[in-house]
């Protein structure tokens, strides 16, 4: 325990990992103390909590009528949720199961590999490694490990364990067919063109991310956190788990844990989104919460326009609904480089940008 509560002293937290495995921790040290309130919790058999599915083969080789139905869903889903689980979306379950594998096999291996991928906090960077978010900036140390890898436009990857590479290349691929499968359905439930969203937002040149989080099981998880609130910062956001759950969104006030057939992808909208829809489609508030049981592993595939693209509400849109724009146009790169810097902990970037 000396050792733990040294390493924290100095803030000198290699990883959650090896602090999580020491032996004496039996409660969580001050620097991660962050509290949950189980009274913020949503019921999961109330009916007003069902999590809406997207079964997307219906998008992709259902009948005509079928695919209205679902773009005709989409409304209601995108404007009171925010989130759904894709289902029948063609990601095979193998490829699936493989990526949270390597993801494994790379937050396994000593701290000191690890720790060459360790980089500076340029959003931008090809691949970064780390723990808590922002070590420089946080001020309650969050309870996981990550990495970060940018996939697209140009395609990077971490280069152990040595399956890595070729596993997230095909699922950043594969990922990405139905990110913009969802992209188009969206448009189209706006009354736009389908390539509307991947056209105006330069998604043949967009930004894709694969980022890893690793978080170990925790004495007192309803006194630690993964990932507090915050929204996605780009369009839509595509995750998976391993057989953990400690995804919650927030609906109607309610903190709702998100569980779901497996396979399925959780989706959520992000802020270009809701800027581009002048916030008729909502960019949901979501965190991750921790457990005292197993590991859980998730990864989180962003997908969000070109970074050099200036994000402003479609005036299609706000002519058709006879509104100003809400929010400020501003380029994708700044807008991620406001929401990463320490202005925003733990607020909304969108307070920056209201017109
Ligand atoms: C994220 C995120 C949630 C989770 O990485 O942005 O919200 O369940 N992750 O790990
Ligand atoms: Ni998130």
């Amino acid at each position: 325990m000396a050792e733990v509560a040294q390493a924290l002293e100095t803030s000198n937290v290699t990883s959650i990992k090896s602090l999580a495995e020491s032996a004496a921790l039996n409660s969580v040290p001050s620097a991660y103390a962050f509290n949950i309130n189980p009274n913020d919790e949503a019921d999961p058999n109330d009916p007003e909590f069902a999590i809406p599915i997207v079964d997307m083969s219906l998008l992709t080789s259902g009948s005509p009528d079928q695919r209205a139905k679902i773009v005709r869903d989409l409304v209601k889903i995108c404007e009171e949720w925010g989130f759904f689980i894709a289902i029948n979306h063609g990601v095979p379950e193998s490829l699936m199961k493989a990526m949270i594998d390597a993801c494994h096999g790379f937050f396994s291996l000593p701290d000191e590999e690890k720790k060459e991928f360790k980089s500076g906090n340029d959003v931008l960077e090809m691949f970064k490694y780390g723990t808590s978010y922002n070590l420089a900036l946080d001020k309650v140390l969050l309870w996981r490990d990550f990495f970060k890898v940018r996939t697209h436009p140009e395609f990077y990857s971490l280069y152990k364990p040595a399956s890595f590479s070729e596993v997230s290349l095909e699922f950043s691929r594969r990922s990405r067919e139905v990110a913009l499968e969802i992209t188009k359905a969206i448009s189209e439930s706006l009354g736009l063109e389908p390539n509307y969203i991947h056209d105006k937002m330069n998604m043949d040149r967009g930004l894709q991310m694969l980022a890893g989080n690793y978080y170990p099981p925790c004495p007192q998880p309803e006194h630690a956190i993964g990932i507090p609130h915050h929204t996605d910062h780009g369009l839509v956001t595509l995750l998976i788990q391993n057989e953990m759950t400690g995804l919650q969104v927030e609906h109607n006030g309610k903190w709702l844990t998100v569980n779901g057939p497996p396979n399925g992808f959780f989706v959520n909208l992000a802020d270009q989104m809701q800027i581009l829809t002048n916030g008729k489609y909502k960019s949901v508030m979501h965190r991750a919460t921790v457990n005292n049981k197993a590991t859980r592993i998730s990864i989180a595939i962003p997908h969000g326009p070109s970074i050099d693209t200036t994000i402003a509400p479609a005036p299609e849109l706000c002519e058709r609904e006879g509104q100003p724009p809400k929010y400020l146009a501003m380029n994708y790169k700044e807008y991620i480089q406001l929401q990463q810097s320490g202005k925003n902990y733990m607020k909304s970037t969108f307070d920056h940008i209201l017109a």
